[in-house]
């Protein structure tokens, strides 16, 4: 087998909703987190997007997922990484099921729904849980685990026999077994800085299992919210093209210089 060409990176500023330079039918898979609704961390970024309330924030998000399903080629997968809400509103404390409105949304742009992951996070504290004491009827559930929500743009990709990089991309027994058990509670979250500083990264295991699950070498992988570009660095270490969109100026800058590294050495 001939080596592969060496993969490219692209990383533009700019919003989810257009996928700037992105071509249609352009990418194999895209693999992202998005800010989360009702999270106070990203209520700055959906006040920039115009957007305050839970509806208006996943009308926004409902945009980029209409515009990833342009970006994929047929068959090619969407895998999205949202966790669910903990906010008191006007009517007190409750869950904002952010994976709910995604399904919706993402179905309603045309996808076909697949059975979805959850990321349930190892915890240094298994007993914390919201409510005190130990009577009944008012405490809570703890919310510990995220979704990893899978959809496809039409029907199964086809290949043609022994096609050389479908042959390279090849898992093991031992990763399929892992991998593709609906609760992956071997992985944990990435430490998150100080309030201000948080960048919602997530650890780089991630994109690294999506990628060899649902996606061969030389294939295009797209992440809308790049944000520090985990996304885009798992691929390209796995083989895969890359093209990230991040709105923030400073952190799309970064991409920028941090891709260009990676692939021309400086
Ligand atoms: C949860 S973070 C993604 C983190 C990323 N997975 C990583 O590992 O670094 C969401 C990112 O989306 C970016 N963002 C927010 N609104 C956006 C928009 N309209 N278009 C593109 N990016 C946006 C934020 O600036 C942030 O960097």
């Amino acid at each position: 087998m001939d080596a592969p060409p060496a993969p490219w990176i692209r990383a533009v500023q700019g919003d989810a909703r257009d996928l700037p330079g992105v071509a249609p039918s352009s990418v194999h898979l895209v693999v992202t987190s998005p800010p989360y609704p009702m999270i106070p961390q990203w209520d700055e970024s959906f006040r920039r997007w115009g957007a305050t309330t839970y509806e208006a924030m996943h009308a926004r998000l409902a945009e980029a997922w209409a515009a990833c399903h342009v970006a994929l080629v047929p068959g090619g997968l969407l895998a999205v990484n949202i966790g669910d809400a903990l906010r008191s509103g006007s009517e007190g404390f409750r869950l904002w099921p952010n994976h709910v409105e995604v399904a919706r949304a993402c179905e309603s742009a045309g996808f076909r729904p697949l059975p979805y992951l959850l990321w349930k996070k190892p915890t240094n504290r298994p007993n914390a849980f919201l409510g005190s004491g130990f009577l009944p009827p008012n405490a809570y559930v703890t919310a510990d685990c995220e979704f990893i929500l899978l959809f496809r743009r039409g029907g199964l990709r086809t290949f043609p026999r022994r096609d050389a990089n479908r042959e390279r991309s090849r898992f093991t027994k031992g990763e399929r077994d892992r991998w593709f058990s609906q609760v992956w509670e071997d992985i944990r979250g990435v430490r998150q800085g100080r309030k201000g500083d948080r960048t919602g990264a997530f650890p780089p295991e991630i994109p690294r299992r999506l990628i060899r699950m649902f996606s061969v070498v030389g294939d295009t992988v797209l992440d809308p919210f790049a944000g520090t570009g985990t996304t885009l660095w798992e691929a390209h270490a796995l083989g895969r093209n890359s093209v990230g969109v991040e709105i923030d100026r400073e952190r799309a800058a970064t991409l920028v210089s941090e891709s260009r590294r990676r692939t021309v050495g400086g």
